[in-house]
């Protein structure tokens, strides 16, 4: 059995999982520190660890600590990251085998579609890696219970990759790794539920990369690992941080499942760079080990994929491979390199003592058996060798995050307003599917960060002043805020882009401020203020709604009345194209952008009127003129009835651009 790929296997059950590779326990149990010791007398400074982020996800105790086995780096709590989840700790009997103490504690996330955690980081390249131990945590026994595990990761807006779980050893920790462009002051990570399994995580992990680094890497493409692994006689299992100052995970390679008669090469000598080469800045460390083999071999394979749940066949790849001559001889080496079929690199030979790193700039391939080969050329009188390689698979950042000054002004209102919704989490606009609740975002320009370009945040139980952020939205253009508890004046700003200023129902007062009121009465901003105190001293179109106070029931009863007696039935009557499917709100929004509503005007009796609505029994909603019923008509359409509360012919010539 191949030890699992991509997994740190250390429990007692892993071990009878892996029992025929016995090589590999001495990897597995190997301290961490046996390199790290080494570097250190080498170099005398560890690297610095300045701008890392190593979060124990799940962990209630906000001291910050290090871990033995990972020297120098500091842990901390994930509280304050991230909203929501639920804390939990491994199962006791997985406890002793946890690879890492971050993997004893995790946090779970039964609620919500998607919940993100919010890492703070500087603008540039990012290694941003997840590490999941199921470890039992819910005596479920989930992972074993035959049923498909599986969520998934977006990185930002986008998605990332799956976490399958699926028949997985529980003891097992998995780790998923992104290396990607860190946007503005911030990197977001997001969970995933698929409905297969309640998505968690045990460890999040940020490392700032240098900006030279994987060229390839830009804010259209990130790239996330598929394998990193290093050749030679490798001391600990995964090798990374302080030997790799990027605390990238190299793993060892696993010879027992490549069954080739491997020979092992290293060197103390130095193995150097070509200056200005920082590229991928392999350490030194593990170019100075390489395998080859028997001279008697001409070619050996690599498959990639070897492990549990590592599948290769929808995926883009992207292979780097990195060689060192570390061979004393002076004899050539020289061989092809392929992708399944493909030749890939001809006639390569790797320098002496110095680092080559083959790859093909930002070019990704189909590999769908994931195996490469190295094959001797004819002239070459030594096989190949091999110092390490990494594997990547594509990553498309195609959905941009909503604009940043849009995000951080509703970041503001949320905090200001305490909104604990659950669906506000991660990028408000995007993906898609997941945008916030209330937002309608735009968009329809290429290229361009989707804006937000309404919120309805009416009857969100709303306390305290009006929240000024909210009119520094440059492309906010309908704001909703009725039927809250919003008290105090309405601040004088100068509003931008607002047509429609919804206010109605809420307990404003004072002076409405001329920026506003100047707007309003140039025609250029819909002002709804009915319904607040500062209509008892107003009377303008804004407030001619103020009499709606009374109770529903009494409206019910006085307005049929009131039509009765004028004879006049102003019923106007629109169709409701309710969706075919109902809540796919994103495709509503859609349908009334671009197709102008369609209106039947009509002329109904009331006797009409009273049959249509069921004798006014239902209502869905209350307008600024007065209550809107639920109706059928003849042929079964659906419509909505909404009612003319005023006698006064003047007062009624909003009435029609009001349904409109
Ligand atoms: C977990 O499930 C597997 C497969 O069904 C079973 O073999 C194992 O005994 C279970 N373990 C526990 C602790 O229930
Ligand atoms: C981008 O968003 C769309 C719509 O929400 C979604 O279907 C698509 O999968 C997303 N693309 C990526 C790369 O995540
Ligand atoms: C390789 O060749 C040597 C002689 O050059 C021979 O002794 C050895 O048995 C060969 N090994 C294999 C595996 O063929
Ligand atoms: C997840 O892993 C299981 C078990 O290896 C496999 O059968 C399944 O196809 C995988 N699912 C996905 C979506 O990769
Ligand atoms: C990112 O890189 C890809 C190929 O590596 C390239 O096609 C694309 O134009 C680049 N995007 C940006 C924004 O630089
Ligand atoms: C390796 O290269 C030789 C020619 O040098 C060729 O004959 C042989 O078929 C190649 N082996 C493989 C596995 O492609
Ligand atoms: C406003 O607050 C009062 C008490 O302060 C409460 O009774 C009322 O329900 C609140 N209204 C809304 C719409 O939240």
């Amino acid at each position: 059995m191949p030890l699992a790929c991509n997994a740190l296997q250390k429990s007692k059950s892993a071990m009878a999982i892996i029992s025929s590779a016995s090589t590999k326990l001495t990897w597995i149990l190997a301290p961490l520190l046996v390199l790290a010791t080494a570097t250190i007398r080498v170099h005398g400074q560890p690297p610095s660890t300045s701008g890392f982020i190593s979060l124990d996800c799940g962990n209630r105790n906000t001291t910050p600590y290090t871990d033995s086995s990972i020297r120098g780096i500091q842990h901390q709590s994930d509280v304050g990251f991230v909203e929501g989840g639920l804390t939990h700790q491994i199962a006791a009997v997985y406890m002793a085998g946890a690879p890492y103490e971050s993997q004893k504690t995790l946090r779970s996330f039964p609620n919500g579609s998607r919940n993100c955690y919010t890492l703070p980081s500087t603008p540039g390249k990012k290694l941003v890696r997840a590490l999941f131990t199921y470890g039992d945590y819910d005596g479920l026994n989930r992972t074993m219970d035959g049923s498909p595990f599986l969520f998934g990761l977006h990185i930002g807006a986008n998605f990332w990759e799956a976490v399958n779980l699926t028949s997985w050893d529980p003891s097992s920790t998995i780790w998923k790794e992104v290396l990607t462009v860190a946007p503005g002051g911030s990197v977001s990570v997001c969970l995933i539920n698929f409905g297969t399994g309640t998505p968690f995580v045990s460890a999040l992990e940020l490392r700032p990369l240098q900006d030279s680094m994987y060229p390839f890497v830009n804010s259209s493409v990130s790239i996330s690992y598929f394998r990193r692994i290093r050749f030679g006689q490798a001391t600990d299992f995964i090798t990374r941080y302080p030997l790799d100052p990027y605390d990238r995970f190299w793993e060892g390679w696993s010879f027992s499942y490549n069954t080739y008669p491997w020979m092992t090469l290293n060197t103390s000598s130095p193995v150097r760079r070509l200056p200005g080469d920082n590229t991928f800045q392999v350490p030194e460390g593990i170019l100075q080990q390489a395998s080859t083999l028997d001279t008697n071999y001409s070619f050996f394979e690599i498959n990639v994929a070897v492990g549990p749940n590592l599948d290769a066949k929808n995926l883009q790849l992207l292979p780097i491979f990195h060689f060192a001559e570390i061979n004393i001889s002076n004899q050539n080496r020289r061989f092809d390199i392929y992708s399944d079929n493909d030749l890939l690199f001809p006639d390569f030979s790797p320098s002496r003592f110095q680092a080559d790193s083959m790859h093909e700039n930002g070019q990704f391939l189909h590999n769908p058996t994931a195996t490469f080969l190295l094959n001797k050329t004819r002239s070459s009188r030594l096989p190949p060798l091999i110092n390490a390689f990494e594997v990547y698979s594509l990553v498309r950042m195609d959905n941009l995050t909503t604009d940043a000054d849009d995000v951080n002004y509703m970041k503001e209102v949320k905090k200001h307003y305490n909104l604990a919704r659950i669906n506000w989490n991660g990028d408000p606009c995007s993906p898609r599917e997941y945008s916030w609740e209330g937002l309608t975002c735009d968009y329809s320009k290429r290229n361009q960060n989707p804006r937000i370009v309404a919120v309805d945040l009416s009857t969100s139980g709303l306390k305290g002043g009006l929240v000024i952020s909210f009119m520094n939205m440059a492309s906010l253009e309908n704001l909703d805020l009725s039927h809250n508890n919003l008290t105090g004046a309405i601040p004088d700003y100068q509003i931008k882009s607002l047509k429609v200023l919804d206010l109605s129902y809420n307990q404003l007062d004072g002076p409405i401020p001329d920026s506003i009121l100047q707007r309003s009465q140039a025609g250029l901003l819909d002002l709804r203020l009915e319904g607040n105190p500062i209509c008892s001293k107003v009377k303008d179109t804004y407030c001619s709604n103020k009499k709606k106070k009374t109770s529903t029931v009494l409206i019910a009863v006085i307005v049929p009345v009131v039509l009765v007696s004028l004879l006049v039935v102003m019923g106007i009557l629109w169709k409701l194209y309710w969706k075919g499917k109902s809540g796919d709100d994103e495709d509503y929004a859609m349908y009334e952008e671009e197709t102008p509503l369609h209106i039947d005007i009509r002329r109904f009796t009331y006797a009409e009127l009273k049959l249509i609505t069921n004798n006014f029994q239902s209502i869905i909603g209350k307008g600024g003129f007065g209550i809107v019923y639920h109706g059928t008509l003849e042929n079964g359409d659906e419509v909505a009835v909404k009612v003319l509360m005023e006698t006064s012919i003047a007062e009624s010539t909003d009435f029609l651009p009001e349904v409109q």
